[in-house]
């Protein structure tokens, strides 16, 4: 059997992928041999990602893009620089994403934009810029980074913001797959639980809200790094040809019981 999994002459645009668990993806993507391109507003660190990969692969290309993905002027450049550079785009993963826990009735409309532009808009408009060049190859792999809080809700904390834009995500993902499906595009998303991150690592990760949810979480942990490397992998190679809408949590079970 062919290796299912190889990504040797793929070309893939990260996105969120100046921190946490997009650096993860980026570093796997190029693992299994694919060129990356990774983008953020934080131009120096998204360097130090590229620097670091380069290193342990020299032949890869590695292309750090300063891009805020709440800006269609920003993404059309970011993809325009892409396409000069790969000259094609097999792999996006839509993984930029920021958090609040404001309850509803506290929660400024700037503050609810903010959520909603990057987490969900973000998603649409990378999608918007790169699907096009997918369909012309007729072979495209889009992962959504969603959340387990795209489906499931805390009454401890108040996520309303992201709630919204992540369940969007997730009903997204079944949209523009249901579309795309017969130009070779698989669209997916991933919903994470708890992994460490800057978006984490200073709320969820305290002692008193680490018990709480590995009181909850049936495997009584949170994900470590690399953890989500398997799902990602899955819908960004050739095994997920025939997978597509889907959202996979990767959560310890959370969102079983
Ligand atoms: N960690 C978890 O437990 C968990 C669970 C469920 C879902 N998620 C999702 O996983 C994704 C990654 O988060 P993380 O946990 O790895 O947190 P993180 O370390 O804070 O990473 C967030 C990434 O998104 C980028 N970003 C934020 N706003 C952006 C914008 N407007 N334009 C472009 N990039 C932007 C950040 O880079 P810049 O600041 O440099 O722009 C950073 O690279 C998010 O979508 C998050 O919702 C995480």
């Amino acid at each position: 059997m062919n290796n299912l999994f190889d990504l040797t002459g793929k070309t893939a645009i990260v996105s969120g992928a100046s921190s946490g668990i997009g650096v993860e993806f980026a570093e796997m993507l190029a693992d299994q041999g694919a060129d990356v391109a990774i983008l953020a507003r934080r131009y120096d660190k998204l360097k130090a990602v590229a620097e670091k990969i380069t290193a342990k692969y020299p032949e890869r290309r590695i292309i750090p893009i300063e891009c805020d993905v709440t800006k269609e002027n920003q993404i059309i450049a970011a993809v325009q620089k892409v396409m000069a550079e790969f000259g094609k785009i097999d792999i996006l993963l839509n993984n930029a994403g920021i958090v609040d826990s404001v309850p509803i009735e506290a929660l400024e409309e700037e503050a609810w934009d903010r959520v909603l532009d990057t987490d969900l808009k973000g998603v649409f408009l990378m999608s918007k810029h790169v699907i096009r060049h997918m369909k012309e190859r007729k072979y495209g792999r889009i992962v959504n980074t969603a959340s387990m809080l795209g489906l499931t809700a805390s009454a401890s904390i108040p996520t309303h913001s992201y709630n919204a834009a992540k369940g969007g995500v997730i009903h997204l993902t079944r949209g523009v797959a249901a579309t795309y499906a017969k130009h070779g595009i698989t669209v997916n998303a991933i919903g994470p639980s708890l992994f460490k991150s800057e978006m984490t690592e200073n709320t969820l990760f305290s002692e008193q809200a680490l018990k709480m949810y590995n009181a909850v979480c049936p495997m009584g942990r949170p994900g470590n790094p690399g953890e989500l490397n398997g799902a990602v992998l899955y819908f960004a190679s050739d095994a997920c040809s025939y997978t597509t809408g889907q959202t996979l949590f990767v959560d310890g079970g959370w969102t079983i019981i």
